[in-house]
């Protein structure tokens, strides 16, 4: 069952940033073999938001966090819990999470990351719903950060044209007017596609070495098409029955946030569904894929326009290494 049962829970405040530096698709036309006309008709990719030399996913994270807590009006101490979503950590430990949490002097809350490829989000959404649900835990900040472009091959377009850097975070805790509700929500993974979106080298399985760095192990490998037909076979089946388990019908969905990895992705899943595009929030064009923050940034984009509206519902999707996938949905 996808429904969350105790008591209700709610986003109560969300922020986003992304930093200063904007790379185009004509900019990136000076660093590897692309043109503009490619990657806008594969990807739906306009530009990308790139960090500072200076700038690690902490810093992105606590400048989200910041927006988001001032969103609702919360103090860093009225926190439980911090929970990073992230693939890109500044260090493996400590977490960015413990960095935020000491950052913003959250005094009363534990630290943890979640590290799901770019189904973080929505993982790290359902653990701290699901923790406040059962009494857990009053309020949790949630993040998801990333600075990918540190970690792409800058040689390879296939991949390097794809990503961009960048934090979105909501609060979640319990609403005394049932705002932006969670309702439901489902993850899932199929772990025997493991080796579709890797990053291999310098840890355990592959310690670091010259040889790991000339061979570029340390960044970013993608098997673009495999992807594309892997969220396109299992995202349609899964989603219809989210959607069953959830008590609505596909049709009663009034936006669709998914993971901003390429605008075709999206488009041929809502296809399969039956559903317009017009129910699409997408963002892609100006972030390109920011994996574990793309939802969360799209989601406070949306309602900061005023797109999405008390009383109706969204739902957030994710997809990425693993392969995992999941789905939240919010009642606005
Ligand atoms: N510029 C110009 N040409 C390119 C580029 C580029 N940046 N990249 C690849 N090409 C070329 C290829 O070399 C190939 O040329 P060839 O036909 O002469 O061999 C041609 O374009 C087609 O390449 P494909 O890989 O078949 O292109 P495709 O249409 O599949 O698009 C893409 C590639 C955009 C990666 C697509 O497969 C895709 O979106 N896959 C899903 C990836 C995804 O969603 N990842 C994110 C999920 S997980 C996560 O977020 C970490």
């Amino acid at each position: 069952m996808a429904v969350f049962n105790g008591r209700p829970v709610s986003l109560l405040g969300s922020g986003m940033y992304v930093p200063e530096k904007v790379l185009t698709n004509k900019d990136l036309e000076k660093i590897v073999d692309t043109n503009d006309e490619w990657i806008r008709t594969r990807t739906g990719i306009v530009e990308r938001r790139v960090a500072s030399d200076d700038q690690v996913t902490s810093d992105l994270a606590y400048l989200a966090a910041l927006e988001a807590l001032r969103s609702c009006s919360l103090s860093p101490k009225d926190l439980d819990m911090v929970i990073v979503a992230t693939n890109t950590p500044d260090t493996i430990f400590p977490s960015v999470a413990a960095k935020v949490q000491g950052r913003l002097a959250a005094t009363k809350a534990g630290a943890s990351d979640i590290q799901s490829g770019c189904t973080s989000s929505v993982y790290a959404l359902t653990y701290a719903a699901a923790g406040i649900a059962s009494f857990l835990w009053e309020r949790v900040l949630v993040i998801g950060a990333e600075v990918l472009t540190r970690l792409l091959n800058w040689e390879d377009r296939s991949t390097c044209v794809l990503f961009g850097d960048g934090a979105g975070a909501v609060v979640l805790g319990v609403s005394p007017d049932d705002k932006n509700r969670v309702i439901s929500a489902s993850l899932r993974s199929d772990g025997t596609k493991s080796d579709l979106i890797i990053l291999p080298g310098g840890l355990v399985e592959c310690p670091a070495s010259v040889e790991m760095i000339e061979k570029k192990l340390h960044t970013i490998h993608m098997k673009g098409n495999d992807v594309f037909k892997f969220v396109n076979k299992e995202l349609p089946p899964f989603l219809s029955e989210f959607c069953d388990e959830s008590g609505l019908a596909l049709d009663d969905v009034d936006w669709w946030i998914f993971h901003q990895a390429n605008y075709r992705i999206v488009e041929s899943v809502l296809r399969r569904l039956d559903v317009s595009m017009d129910k699409a929030i997408l963002n892609v064009d100006k972030y390109g894929n920011t994996s574990s923050a793309s939802v969360f940034l799209a989601f406070h984009e949306a309602k900061a326009e005023g797109k999405v509206k008390r009383g109706d519902k969204v739902v957030m999707v994710s997809f990425g290494s693993g392969m995992t996938y999941g789905a939240t949905l919010i009642e606005v």
